[in-house]
């Protein structure tokens, strides 16, 4: 797949800026990757990192997780963490002195390369995003719920903002579950076949070719002959030559 024409610029993967050896120089990954997620329900977040690569991940030493609830950082009495908007209208509005106190504390225990705000209005994610923002050491995302965050977070703290897609959720939660799991899985070592993330859809530019496991026969229905032909080169070509003709079909805005 890597030897593939690249169809547009997705950026790098961690494989691919420290292609044979990032075991034998694993510079860049002497730490796991670390990520403070900030929000007033990171309960709803839990599950999603309690299985599966995320949760290997965090065990190998790969990747940390923290969550942090924006009602332990509330400056009055009441745990107030939201207020209405200035000027009316519907729906309530995330405070700032929470929203600060909590990044200010973050941000003087260690340095962080970005603060991600998740939004609708955000930048849309995708795989070269996924790729860039993977090569990260310490990131702060913000989740935002209710109407959203006070503007001037926005303007004091936040370095990239992130949607993942253009529909609204109850609150940035989700999405951060969704970025997250994005950046996870590209870091070296989380996914058991180093070069299994290099050959996921999107990575290359192409949507990934379709895959079959066993048996070759289900009902009269057969597995292609050449996957089972033992020509490794044969079945590569196959699997570029479909990934081309599915995204020729679904995406062609793909090859644009
Ligand atoms: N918060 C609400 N909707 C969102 C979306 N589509 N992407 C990111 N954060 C969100």
């Amino acid at each position: 797949m890597l030897s593939r024409l690249k169809l547009k610029n997705y950026g790098f993967t961690p494989y691919e800026l420290f292609p044979t050896s990032y075991k034998l120089f694993p510079i860049p990954y002497l730490y796991p990757m670390r990520i403070d997620i900030i929000s007033v329900v990171p309960e709803l977040m839990h599950s999603p990192f309690a299985g599966s690569i995320m949760k290997r991940a965090q065990e190998a030493g790969l990747a940390e997780v923290h969550f942090h609830n924006l009602r332990d950082y509330t400056t009055n009495t009441y745990k107030q963490v939201d207020d209405y908007p200035y000027g009316g209208g519907a729906g309530m509005v995330l405070m700032v002195a929470p929203i600060d106190k909590c990044i200010s504390q973050l941000k003087a225990e260690r340095e962080y390369d970005a603060v991600i705000y998740m939004t609708p209005d955000g930048d849309v994610l995708n795989q070269g995003m996924a790729n860039a923002l993977s090569l990260f050491q310490n990131i702060i995302v913000l989740c935002g719920h209710y109407k959203g965050v006070d503007q001037r977070v926005r303007e004091l703290f936040v370095t990239h903002e992130i949607s993942i897609g253009d529909y609204v959720l109850s609150g940035g939660e989700l999405a951060a579950a969704v970025l997250c799991d994005s950046l996870i899985r590209l870091i070296p070592g989380v996914l058991g076949n180093e070069t299994s993330a290099l050959t996921d859809s999107f990575q290359d530019g192409l949507l990934a070719p379709p895959v079959y496991t066993r048996p070759a026969d289900y009902n009269g229905h057969q597995v292609p002959e050449i996957l089972t032909s033992g020509n490794t080169p044969k079945v590569e070509a196959w699997r570029e030559e479909q990934a081309l003709k599915i995204t020729k079909q679904k995406r062609p805005d793909l090859l644009e």
